[in-house]
């Protein structure tokens, strides 16, 4: 009799098998019982036929409690009513802990109280859908940029400069010294750029940023890809391409997962490359044009500008050419229209928001002290920074795409805290 996770049972057809397993739920009545078991691998009704098992196990079924842990063995048939296609006819049940009082039961729970218990929370079929959704998107983001010849590259998390702005630092002491979590290994990335070409980083960052809204964590992921020569419009391409392949390997992956939750594929099929490209003055007049009155050239956009933006296509949308004083220091200008730069934000359809921020860089040494200067950043912390533009400068570009983000967007979830194992928000640091 062969050990198996519930991934595995479809090769077992009409074998005995023996599944380690969870009670995610459980129906019964007086000759049958249903035990929705799950393994972290999936999920599969194990049924217990009264006439068919010893009086012990037929009452371990009954009274079997949720969350309580066993091994059920027992022989792998189709079931064609359920998304998974197979269920476990039981014949042995060996109990393993018995659960008391687990406290997320299947009635509705109110969202704090499912953060309060995340740990316990994920073990649901919903949470265990996210979390297998975010896994496919990193498998495919490794696969994306290996294929494409990018190295993969770690910054520092532990960092004295910042790339994003001075306002969103997490402080820390480094011994004697002021230090900051980072907040995007950019900066790095580029100089990394300079030494491997093509890279990318894939890693945890930091913003001590006080908002609460649907769409900010406080610990993010970011994918942070940048290549040596390649400028601006080049960028836009492997975005598209990158974007795209993460939704067709999840559509393609994940059909099971998506089914969960409820995800409607169809918005998903069409997001294929190329994506639609508007500058912000054409964003701005179709604002104006939706009604929205009281932004003017030289405002940032909030979250419903963007999701009104977003509105008029089906897939995702590059907003271009953003005025320079919104930007970071380090965006290189349009040459034939020093007030904007060369950059776009990604914006996710369905209201999910901006996915991806990027630019071209600016690789001239002047110009980027200057910026630095009217940034009113501290010089001797980015010295080492300005040496890259003086040593074999080359235009370069690059992007960083927040993955809880993107998640939430292809799992359909309405907020970035369902997206990552252990959310830290503004107000939570447990669990
Ligand atoms: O637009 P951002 O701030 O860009 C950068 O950090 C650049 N240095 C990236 C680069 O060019 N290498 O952040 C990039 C993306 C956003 O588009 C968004 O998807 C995500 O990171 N992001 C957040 N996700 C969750 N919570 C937050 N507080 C986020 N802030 C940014
Ligand atoms: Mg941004």
């Amino acid at each position: 009799m062969a050990k198996v996770t519930i991934a595995e049972v479809p090769k077992h057809l009409d074998e005995e098998v023996t599944i380690g397993a969870w009670i995610a739920n459980k129906r019964s009545s007086g000759k049958i019982a249903f035990l929705q078991l799950r393994d972290g691998t999936g999920f599969i009704q194990g049924v217990v036929v009264k006439a068919d098992v010893s009086e012990e196990v037929f009452q371990t079924a009954k009274t079997i409690t949720q969350e309580s842990s066993l091994y059920a063995t027992g022989i792998v048939q189709k079931d064609e009513r359920s998304p998974f296609g197979y269920e476990l006819q039981i014949k042995k049940l060996e109990v393993l802990h018995h659960s008391v009082d687990y406290p997320i039961t299947p009635k509705e729970h109110g969202t704090e109280f499912l953060m309060d218990h995340r740990h316990l929370w994920l073990r649901s079929k919903r949470q265990h859908a996210v979390m297998k959704v975010r896994n496919e998107i990193i498998r495919a983001t490794y696969e994306f940029f290996n294929q494409n010849g990018f190295v993969k590259v770690d910054p520092p998390i532990l960092t004295g400069s910042a790339p994003e702005g001075t306002t969103e630092l997490f402080a820390t002491k480094y011994f004697d010294e002021d230090a900051y979590l980072s907040q995007s290994g950019q900066l790095y990335m580029e100089a990394a750029a300079m030494a491997l070409g093509k890279v990318f980083s894939f890693g945890p960052t930091f913003r001590a940023e006080k908002s609460k809204t649907r769409r900010h964590l406080i610990e993010f992921w970011m994918i942070e890809p940048e290549m040596a020569f390649v400028e601006f419009d080049e960028s836009l391409q492997v975005q598209e391409e990158y974007v795209s392949f993460l939704v067709q390997s999840v559509l393609k992956n994940c059909p099971l997962e998506l089914k969960t939750l409820g995800r409607d594929v169809s918005k998903l099929e069409t997001i294929t490359a190329p994506f639609p490209r508007i500058t912000y003055d054409d964003a701005l007049k179709l604002l104006h044009e939706k009604g929205f009155d009281d932004i003017e050239w030289g405002d940032d956009f909030g979250a419903p500008h963007e999701t009104a933006i977003a509105e008029s296509y089906d897939k995702p949308v590059f907003i271009t050419h953003y005025p320079t004083t919104l930007k970071p220091f380090y965006m290189q200008p349009d040459k034939n229209r020093q007030e904007v730069v060369l950059c776009a934000d990604l914006i996710a359809p369905e209201g999910y928001g901006e996915i991806i921020g990027g630019s071209e860089r600016i690789h001239d040494y002047d110009l980027l002290k200057q910026r630095l200067e009217e940034h009113g950043l501290e010089m001797a912390a980015y010295k080492w920074y300005l040496e890259l533009s003086q040593y074999g400068a080359v235009p370069h570009s690059g992007f960083g795409l927040g993955l809880e983000r993107t998640v939430a967007w292809l799992s359909g979830v309405e907020h970035v805290r369902e997206t990552i194992p252990f959310p830290r928000l503004l107000n939570r640091l447990y669990p």
